[in-house]
């Protein structure tokens, strides 16, 4: 079955509930795996401006002819941008890379604030990070003052309920989405739960547990696979959608991003079987040279 399959954000607006990922595509990847993509059927793009891609996505957007009406592009506000100042310039630079006049959606890349600087990740003399003062809730309320003709949705990423519940307090538009790491590993059902009831959808990235996964060798991933005459890669995008989460499995090989596109309705059983895979220390993602003192994902 050709995944169809949508899911309604807080603004009314919909997000096609498969997506092609692309950070770490190569350079030239990104361009023929979007267009690829686009052309299997897939009508949601994610990717950002630390991905050095955005002009080869917006590229490939472009030739591929489809209405922009018809697609969903997500791309992220970058660390080095998250002064308020900077903040509506970062936007306009990730627009006109991408050759587009409007995002369906804007997400903070990481609540972290880094210093303004020419490097994506700005460092001393010493090798040490050069972090900004600036807090999240005040690079949020910058973005909640772009103008909703240029972003039709804000959000966030790598949000912990700690770090949502503390930018809910003073928000005054509710994020449309957390995108953060999510799968059978690493379900991270309290943060999934309180994204539901705030709602929050919640995207899942690294849905097949990113380069070189664990999760593709599982026995318990390759069994169901087999039931269902289909590819572990089909059964844990089937498994993320059916709990209600996007996701934003990435390939640069056409026969994968065809295959990923085809998603499968699993038994309860099944679907079960899969939840009980969760384990605490399977975070795949790890920023270590960002993550102070637990700030990212303590609590959790
Ligand atoms: N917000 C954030 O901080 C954040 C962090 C990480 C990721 N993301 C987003 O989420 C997307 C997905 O995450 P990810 O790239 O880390 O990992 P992923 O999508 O879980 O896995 C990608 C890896 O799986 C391989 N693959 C894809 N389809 C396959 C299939 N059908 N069978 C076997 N292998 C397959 C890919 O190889 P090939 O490409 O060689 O085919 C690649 O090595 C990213 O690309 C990015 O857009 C966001």
């Amino acid at each position: 079955m050709a995944s169809g399959r949508v899911f309604k954000l807080n603004t009314d607006a919909t997000i096609p509930a498969t997506g092609l990922g692309t950070w770490q595509s190569k350079p030239g990847d990104a361009y023929k795996a979007v267009l690829t993509a686009i052309k299997t059927g897939y009508r949601h793009i994610d990717t950002a401006l630390v991905y050095g891609n955005e002009k080869e996505v917006g590229a490939a957007i472009k030739d591929s002819g489809v209405p922009r009406e018809q697609l969903f592009v997500t791309t992220k506000l970058w660390n080095n941008s998250h002064r308020p100042d900077l903040v509506s310039k970062a936007l306009e630079t990730s627009l006109a890379n991408l050759q587009l006049n409007y995002l369906d959606l804007y997400l903070m890349h990481w609540p972290v604030s880094m210093a303004e600087s020419k490097d994506l990740v700005p460092k001393d003399e010493d090798g040490n990070i050069i972090f900004d003062p600036t807090d999240f809730t005040e690079t949020y309320a910058a973005m909640e003052k772009l103008p909703s003709d240029k972003v039709r949705a804000i959000g966030v990423s790598n949000f912990s309920v700690r770090n949502l519940k503390r930018l809910l307090k003073t928000a005054k538009i509710v994020p449309a989405v957390n995108q953060c790491e999510l799968h059978p590993y690493l379900a991270q059902q309290k943060l999934h739960d309180f994204c539901n009831e705030q709602g929050i959808h919640m995207t899942a990235y690294s849905p097949l547990g990113s380069t070189d996964s664990p999760l593709m060798k599982d026995d318990t991933v390759a069994k169901i696979a087999k039931k269902y005459d289909a590819s572990p890669a089909q059964i844990l995008i089937s498994w993320g959608i059916q709990r209600g989460t996007s996701v934003i499995p990435k390939s640069v090989t056409p026969s994968r991003i065809e295959e990923n596109f085809k998603d499968v309705v699993l038994d309860q059983a099944d679907f079960d079987k899969l939840n009980s895979l969760v384990t605490d220390s399977k975070r795949l993602i790890i920023p270590t040279a960002w993550n102070r003192e637990e700030f990212l994902f303590g609590e959790d």
